[in-house]
C-alpha cells in the first residue's frame, strides 16, 4: 500500500516542514513541498539544499543521490497540486486558524481517501480532525528535531481515527526510517509531556540563578549523558513552542508542575525565541 504511494505532500516548509520533506525524499518518495507564497518556499528549499549538502560534502549521500533526491521534489505555493496526493503532512505554525484554513483546502483538493497528517506538538489533532468531512483519515505524525535525524515518530490517533489509517501512518514512519510510537492524543502526547516541562524546570533553575546556562545544560549532559542540554535544547526547539506545549499541558491538566515559568513566558515576549531568531539562551548570531 505504502510502497504504491506516487506522491506525499508537505504543506508548511519552516524547520520542521523542510526536514520532513527531506526525509520522505531520501526515503524514494515524491514530495511535493508547499508554502504560503514565494519568499516561503525559497526559505524552506534553501533549508533544505544546505541539509542536503552538507550530507553530500559530508560521503553520507552520493552525487547520484543527491541528484535523484532533487529530482523528486517539486516546490509550489499552490495547494491544488496535491489533488492526486496519496499522503499529506501538514506543518504550517501552530495556530488553529491557520490549520482550519489548510485541512479545510486540502479535504475539498485530496481525494476521500488521501491520508491527512498533522506534525503539531501542541494543538488537539481531533479538534483538526474536525474540521474536515474526513476525521477517520485524519492522524498525527509528530516529528522531533532535526526532523532527519530524531529517530521517533508518534502517530497520534484520535477517538475518530480508523485503525487502517493509523497502520498506514505507522508504516510510512517506519519506510523513512523512524520509529513509530502510536500514542493518544492528549496534551504533549508522551515525547513531549515528558521533555518540556524538564526543559521548563531548567528554565527555573537558571532564572533563580541556581547556576550559569552552561553549568545547568552541562549538569546534564555530563551527568545523564543526554546529547544536549536543557536551555540548547530549548534553543534548538525553539521557545515558543516550549511555551504552547506547556501552556496545553497546564490547560489540560490544571498540576502546578505543568505551569511555564515567567521567564520562558517573557523571553518568547520579546522575540528571544533561540536559534531561529538568533537568541534565546544563547547567541547564535
Ligand atoms: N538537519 C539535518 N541534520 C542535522 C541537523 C539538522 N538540523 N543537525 C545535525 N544534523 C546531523 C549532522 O549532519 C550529523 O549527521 P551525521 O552523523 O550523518 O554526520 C548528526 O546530525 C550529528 O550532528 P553534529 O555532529 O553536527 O552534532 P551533534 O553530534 O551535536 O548532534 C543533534 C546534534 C543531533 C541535534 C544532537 O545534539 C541531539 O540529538 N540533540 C537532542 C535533540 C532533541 O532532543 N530533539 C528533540 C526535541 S523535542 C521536539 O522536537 C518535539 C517538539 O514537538 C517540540
Amino acid at each position: 500500500m505504502v510502497q504504491e504511494f506516487k506522491k506525499v505532500g508537505v504543506v508548511g516548509l519552516g524547520t520542521m516542514g523542510a526536514g520532513i520533506v527531506e526525509v520522505f525524499a531520501r526515503a524514494g518518495f515524491s514530495v511535493t513541498g508547499v508554502e504560503i507564497d514565494d519568499a516561503a518556499l525559497d526559505r524552506g528549499r534553501g533549508h533544505l539544499e544546505k541539509s542536503l549538502g552538507r550530507a553530500l560534502s559530508k560521503g553520507k549521500i552520493t552525487e547520484e543521490e543527491h541528484a535523484a533526491i532533487l529530482g523528486r521534489l517539486v516546490f509550489t505555493t499552490a495547494r491544488e497540486d496535491l489533488a492526486d496526493a496519496d499522503f499529506v503532512v501538514e506543518a504550517v505554525p501552530e495556530r488553529i486558524d491557520i490549520k482550519r484554513d489548510v485541512f479545510t483546502d486540502l479535504d475539498r483538493i485530496c481525494p476521500p481517501g488521501t491520508i491527512l497528517a498533522t506534525n503539531t506538538s501542541s494543538l488537539s489533532v481531533t479538534e483538526i480532525a474536525a474540521l474536515t468531512n474526513r476525521p477517520d483519515k485524519v492522524v498525527g505524525l509528530h516529528f522531533f528535531n532535526p526532523a532527519p535525524v530524531m529517530k521517533l515518530a508518534e502517530i497520534v490517533g484520535t477517538v475518530l481515527t480508523s485503525s487502517g489509517t493509523t497502520e498506514i501512518a505507522s508504516e510510512v514512519a517506519k519506510r523513512i526510517g523512524k520509529t513509530p510510537v502510536v500514542v493518544s492524543d492528549r496534551a504533549g502526547f508522551v515525547a513531549n509531556a515528558l521533555l518540556v516541562p524538564y526543559i521548563n524546570d531548567a528554565v527555573k533553575a537558571y532564572e533563580h540563578k541556581f547556576a550559569s546556562r552552561e553549568e545547568i545544560d552541562e549538569s546534564v549532559t555530563k551527568a545523564a549523558g543526554f546529547p544536549m542540554g536543557p536551555l540548547t535544547l530549548a534553543d534548538l526547539v525553539g521557545l515558543d513552542v516550549c511555551l504552547a506545549v506547556m501552556d496545553v499541558l497546564w490547560e489540560e491538566f490544571r498540576e502546578s508542575r505543568y505551569v511555564a515559568t515567567p521567564l520562558l513566558r517573557r523571553m518568547v515576549a520579546a522575540g528571544l525565541l533561540g536559534r531561529k531568531t538568533g537568541r534565546g539562551f544563547y547567541d547564535y548570531s
